[in-house]
């Protein structure tokens, strides 16, 4: 059976006193792993060593959001795979899309950055969605294949479940607007069947996660769609409770697989 996640995306938030006061509320809602379902958090590069620390001995996990594709030497202000590892990192956000669309992030870039990932042993979780202007022009399919396609191609025999997709669809992301789980399953069952030109195995493994405006009210009814296998979220993880609540949400979806 494909593994489960709930990983929190904290984008640039954070301060040293938040963080303590946001770490130690997750570590008491939850305490250890249920359903097998992972739970990580993903803190900006400068908070990574300390959110380890204090996560040590916890059942949460904790993941970079970019990495470079290069492994050292003169990249201003890039941040090393094995680098994010040393302090304690084991999974690393690949093109989110404010990376793609503020930061000009191409397909090509993201398959890179992947392909460092998983040379250094991270697991990258790639995200992929559409514009909402794609979707209304019927495109959703076409952009997300491509953005798949790149990253396929690039990784020629895929380890089955060594790689998790996101699927964010921009026009959900931070705006409240939420695909229905309805939407959100018609879309991951065409990135699961895509999948299946890394094999048959690969395709069935791969955890597909939907992040855009996922709440505590809303991912039991997201996470219970049988091509949805866990949440990247955002907002919602800045806030003990609604992180927490997400991931009970998961369990309870989970614990009926
Ligand atoms: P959101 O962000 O949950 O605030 O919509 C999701 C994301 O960008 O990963």
């Amino acid at each position: 059976m494909r593994k489960t996640y709930v990983m929190g995306n904290w984008k640039m938030n954070g301060s040293r006193a938040a963080n303590a006061t946001l770490l130690s509320g997750l570590k008491a809602g939850v305490p250890a792993l249920r359903a097998g379902v992972e739970i990580a958090v993903c803190p900006p590069f400068v908070y990574l060593e300390a959110t380890a620390a204090a996560l040590a001995g916890s059942p949460i996990g904790v993941g970079a959001q970019d990495v470079s594709e290069y492994d050292k030497g003169a990249y201003t202000g890039e941040v090393s795979v094995a680098m994010l590892k040393d302090v304690g990192a084991t999974y690393a956000i690949i093109g989110h899309s404010e990376r793609r669309s503020l930061y000009g992030e191409t397909d090509a870039w993201v398959t890179q950055k992947t392909v460092a990932a998983l040379a250094g042993g991270m697991l990258p979780v790639v995200c992929i969605g559409e514009l909402e202007s794609e979707r209304e022009g019927g495109l959703t399919e076409k952009v997300l294949a491509r953005q798949l396609d790149a990253v396929l191609a690039a990784i020629p025999n895929p380890v089955p479940g060594g790689i998790v997709i996101a699927y964010e669809p921009v026009w959900a992301i931070g705006t409240g607007k939420t695909a229905t789980p309805e939407m959100a399953q018609e879309t991951h069952a065409f990135i699961r069947n895509h999948l299946k030109k890394g094999g048959e195995a690969f395709a069935a493994q791969t955890a597909v996660l939907y992040g855009g405006s996922v709440k505590a009210s809303n991912a039991e009814g997201l996470f219970s769609m049988p091509d949805i296998d866990g949440g990247l979220v955002g907002g919602a993880s800045l806030t003990a409770d609604e992180f927490v609540g997400i991931y009970n949400g998961a369990v309870a979806a989970f614990g009926r697989r």
